[in-house]
């Protein structure tokens, strides 16, 4: 008995031939599908011209044949999906026939397994450096050919492609695996699975496994399989969990009452988000390897220079000029005021909307549409020349000033084809763009419809710090140009850099970014470095609209590892896996740079040698199928032509710009922040020390405020009980400009019939500056005219706005320090959350060495100027551990009481007790005035002269 098994898949830019032979008895008539690739450019076009096209897909293909089962589970684990498709099918046909296996997988994830049991015979896919897996295929291959076929119908997808001739009666069972890492777009990772059995199944099944360590923010499925399966989707959901199970049975897949067809035919969607802390990093270490994941939201986003060139030769004429017309309306009415921008339309001429850039105002938004609306395409294509005015355009506007040094200068192109006129070597355009642009630019390429070298975009694109895109031309392009715009119209921070401290870690990924774009989310991943460490730390820098950052992650090195060790549902390896999706796809993206063949060369050897310990199908790797019978090497190749490009930087689809050259510098951290405890930083100006100075002026509790006399040597204290939402002014100087206020919040419940008060909010505000720091018990916001950043008290950071320096230390206190002469630290109390009295509260304490100017005033600031005190006649009071005492301060002669006040700097839980001497009654006769005259309208109010 002889039998020919034939595999073939095929996907996106190239095809992946499967063929093994058991026993060749049955020819193919296909020609061999390598041959189709070695026509190049033009054969690809067609291709993916037909693709634009919706072809029917058919999971399962075979005539006589019986499915049994169809099941999809997915498991994502930190945003890595592990993915396998698994279907039993018999031929129950009274003849030998073809049965075809198809999955239609994301175009950037990569296949790493295959495995296929015919009639009890395994085979199992390993992947091999592409020539070691052809020349083991050709040993074991006896004759004949066979070829996959060429298809593509989707703008995500591609298609794995697999068939068997097998004997009627037998029994075949499919197994494919992929990998691929999510990738946020939007605010959402989307997961989609195509479903498309083409028949009913017995059993048909979805599992969606996400596990998230952070915690799940939100998960959904919606239905976007058609509206016969509303509600047979279900989602359980924990906070790290959630499972989401699609199983409809026979009766509901069927297309109608009766019908033998399946109604199942399309796309399975998840989409899910995780929680963040505001804007802290992530940092997740297991078996060896760590992830960075990074994706700040509550930042304000930078400026932008936006030229856009749009490309309005003949060939644009007709649908694609009224949709780009639509898209760049909505676009230009996204620009804010602060945003500059022009558009320059080429064909054969290249033509500028106007020679400078403008600001977005709404006239000239307005006469911009106008202009885009009024093109008529026609003409050639001369990108070459339109590319270097943008570039030129963008220079004149920096060398006049025009651009705001921390805004994001861009080109957006948009073009449908190949030059035709002018300079039209694609590789002197690509060199001649390189030269001129400066480090702070980037082009982002758009190209629409398929007769455009699309490769030429991705590398142009990604040689100056943007990325391609591919515009199906196709109903909804204006859709698509709007939906990319969207992705890179809110930048939010530039020149992002994650360090790790030396010898902890290695084999970084790339870890400078040029620009990080709301919605999406930078990942670094690599090695530790074997040590007895317990934790990894990471420290993130970049700058944002008016202020620098720097923030530390820190990640236990076991804890991640004991947690998953307890999930039956997570894909334990995803760290591993996820370092190695990360570099290959870089290397790729490398090799596609590369300037010289002996660079290629050893990048291929590094693809290679990833890929197999991966096992990932790459363009340098194929995968051998082989069965485990002894002595019947039976084998099957998954291939791809040489010359494939499997979409360099599509595949990662890194908005942020890649920056190759600085891929794996990784050094100390520039800054150092204090070390957790409990320290006060910035003493004397000058001073690097972190100490906790003995004497200090502060306000804790509800609200008992310290008062510190150094001349006399003396703490004086007071208590001020005001009702909860009073602001009270605790510094007010109108000569440097501060103030310092706090509002307070309310206990959950009365004690002893009264309710206790405390500082829920302060606000420190440097007029001088325009910037005011508020710190609430949930959150720190920095803000500067229009500006506005959020932190959280989750993360270790240092904050810069010009003169003000701002430290959080996780979980403890942050220190506003403002021309290195003011500082101010507030300490945060947390209460258990289900406490039945206690609130989340402030302290506030300030270093005596503070240079205030002599306006300065308020409550804690009237006594920088130090008063005469004197304190006689001390005796007994009525309780015996409490002496009394007169006290003569300001002309008052006041009745005292010696006490004690805590000091929580050292020690937050319990404090260390500060003796004083209190003065009752709100302070009266030692503070100037009533308390009340400190109750003030805002947050950043000075104090009306008393
Ligand atoms: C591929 O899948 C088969 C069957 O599940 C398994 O035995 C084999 O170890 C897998 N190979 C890899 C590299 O994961
Ligand atoms: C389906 O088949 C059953 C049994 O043959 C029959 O009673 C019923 O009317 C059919 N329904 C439709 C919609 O044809
Ligand atoms: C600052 O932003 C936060 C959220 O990002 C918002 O809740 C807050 O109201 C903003 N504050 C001001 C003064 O705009
Ligand atoms: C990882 O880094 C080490 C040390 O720099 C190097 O020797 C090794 O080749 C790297 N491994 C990979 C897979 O890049
Ligand atoms: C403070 O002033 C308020 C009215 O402004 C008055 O009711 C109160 O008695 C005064 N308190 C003291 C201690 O003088």
């Amino acid at each position: 008995m002889k039998t020919v098994f034939l595999l073939g898949f095929l996907l996106f830019y190239q095809s992946w031939a499967f063929e093994f032979i058991i026993d060749g008895e049955w020819e193919s008539e296909m020609s061999d599908p390598l041959d189709h690739h070695h026509d190049s450019g033009r054969y690809r076009r067609n291709v993916l011209t037909s693709g634009e096209e919706e072809e029917d897909f058919v999971a399962i293909q075979g005539n006589d044949i019986t499915v049994k089962s169809y099941k999809v589970e997915s498991k994502i684990t930190s945003r890595f999906a592990h993915t396998k498709v698994k279907s039993s099918v018999v031929n129950s046909g009274l003849q030998a026939q073809s049965i075809g296996f198809n999955v239609q997988i994301p175009k950037r994830a990569f296949i790493n397994n295959f495995t296929m049991n015919v009639n009890g015979i395994t085979f199992v896919g390993s992947v091999k450096e592409k020539t070691v897996a052809r020349n083991l295929y050709a040993q074991a291959r006896a004759r004949g050919k066979a070829a996959g076929i060429v298809r593509t119908n989707s703008q995500a997808m591609e298609t794995f492609r697999t068939e068997v001739h097998v004997p009627a009666g037998s029994k075949v069972e499919f197994e494919l695996h992929y990998q691929e890492l999510m990738q946020r777009k939007l605010g959402i990772y989307q997961h989609t699975l195509h479903i498309q059995p083409g028949r009913l199944v017995p059993l048909l099944q979805v599992d969606v496994y996400i596990f998230e360590p952070k915690g799940i923010k939100f998960v959904t499925a919606p239905n976007t399989l058609g509206k016969q399966f509303e509600d047979l989707t279900t989602i359980t959901h924990t906070k790290e969990k959630a499972h989401i199970v699609f199983k409809p049975n026979l009766q509901q897949q069927r297309k109608c009452e009766n019908c033998t067809e399946s109604a199942v035919d399309g796309v399975f969607t998840v989409t899910y988000d995780v929680e963040r802390e505001t804007n802290a990093g992530e940092l997740q270490v297991s078996d060896g390897h760590f992830v960075q994941f990074f994706a700040p939201s509550d930042l304000t986003p930078l400026s932008k220079n936006i030229v856009f060139v749009i490309d309005v030769s003949g060939s644009m004429w007709g649908l694609k000029m009224k949709q780009t017309v639509e898209a760049m309306k909505a676009i230009l009415d996204d620009l804010s005021i602060d945003d500059y921008f022009s558009i320059i339309d080429f064909n054969h001429n290249v033509r500028c909307w106007s020679e400078d850039l403008v600001q977005a105002s709404s006239i000239q938004v307005d006469e911009a549409k106008k202009y885009i609306q009024n093109i008529k395409p026609n003409g050639g294509t001369n990108i070459n020349e339109a590319l270097l005015r943008a570039i030129q355009m963008l220079i004149k506007a920096s060398h006049h000033g025009l651009i705001d040094p921390r805004s994001v200068s861009m080109i957006i192109l948009v073009s449908d084809g190949d030059p035709t006129v002018g300079e039209i070597k694609l590789s002197t355009i690509q060199k001649n763009v390189k030269l001129r642009m400066k480090e702070e630019f980037s082009l982002f390429s758009l190209g629409i419809g398929f007769d455009v070298d699309f490769d030429f975009l991705e590398r142009i694109a990604m040689d100056n710090r943007g990325i391609a895109q591919r515009i199906y031309a196709n109903q909804n392009a204006a859709e698509q140009l709007k939906t990319f715009y969207s992705q890179v119209s809110s930048p939010l921070l530039r020149t992002i850099t994650i360090h790790f401290p030396e010898n902890t870690v290695n084999n970084v990924t790339q870890n400078r970014f040029d620009k990080f774009f709301s919605g999406s989310e930078l990942i670094v991943a690599g090695k530790l470095q074997p040590s007895d460490l317990t934790t990894l730390q990471s420290f993130i820098t970049a700058s944002a609209a008016n202020m620098d950052l720097n923030i530390q992650a820190e990640a236990d090195i076991q804890a991640l590892d004991t947690v998953l060790s307890r999930h039956q549902h997570s894909y334990n390896d995803f760290a591993r896996q996820m370092w190695g999706y990360i570099t290959v796809n870089q290397l790729l993206a490398e090799r596609s740079l590369a300037r010289t063949a002996s660079r290629k060369r050893k990048i291929t050897q590094r693809i290679v040698a990833l890929a197999v310990e991966h096992q990932f199908v790459t363009p340098l790797t194929a995968m051998l199928v082989e069965s485990n019978e002894e002595g019947r090497p039976e084998r099957l190749i998954a291939d791809s032509p040489k010359d494939s490009k499997h979409g360099c930087c599509s595949a990662t689809g890194s908005l942020s710009g890649q920056m190759p050259v600085q891929r794996l510098v990784y050094q100390n951290p520039p800054w150092i922040l204090p070390t957790p405890g409990p320290t006060f930083v910035a003493e004397a100006v000058g001073s690097q020390e972190s100490i906790i100075p003995v004497h200090i002026t502060g306000v804790d509790s509800d609200p008992h405020f310290i008062i510190n006399l150094p001349k006399s040597n003396m703490d004086i204290c007071f208590n001020i009980d005001s009702k909860p939402g009073h602001i009270l002014n605790l510094i007010s100087d109108p000569g440097t400009g501060v103030t310092v206020n706090g509002q307070l919040i309310g206990s959950k419940m009365l004690k002893n019939n009264k309710l206790n008060t405390y500082f829920g909010t302060i606000s420190i505000y440097s007029k001088t500056d325009g910037v005011q720091v508020i710190v609430g018990t949930d959150r720190i916001d920095l803000m500067e005219s229009k500006n506005n950043h959020s932190f959280s008290w989750g993360a270790t950071a240092e904050l810069t706005l010009n003169r003000i320096k701002v430290t959080i230390l996780k979980e403890q206190h942050v220190t506003v320090l403002i021309d290195g002469r003011i500082s101010v630290m507030v300490l945060l109390h947390r209460v258990w959350k289900k406490h039945p009295v206690q609130v989340d509260f402030l302290g506030i304490y300030m270093s005596n060495n503070n240079k205030y100017s002599t306006q300065v005033h308020g409550l804690v600031g009237q006594f920088a100027k130090e008063p005469e005190v004197k304190v006689y006649d001390v005796h007994e009071g009525a309780d015996p551990k409490k002496k009394e005492a007169t006290m003569e301060v300001k002309g008052n002669k006041l009745a005292v009481t010696r006490g004690w006040q805590k000091d929580y700097r050292r020690d937050r839980k319990r404090g260390s007790d500060i003796y004083c001497w209190f003065v009752h009654n709100n302070g009266k006769g030692f503070v100037d005035g009533n308390y009340t005259n400190y109750i003030l309208p805002q947050l950043d109010s000075f104090l009306i002269a008393l």
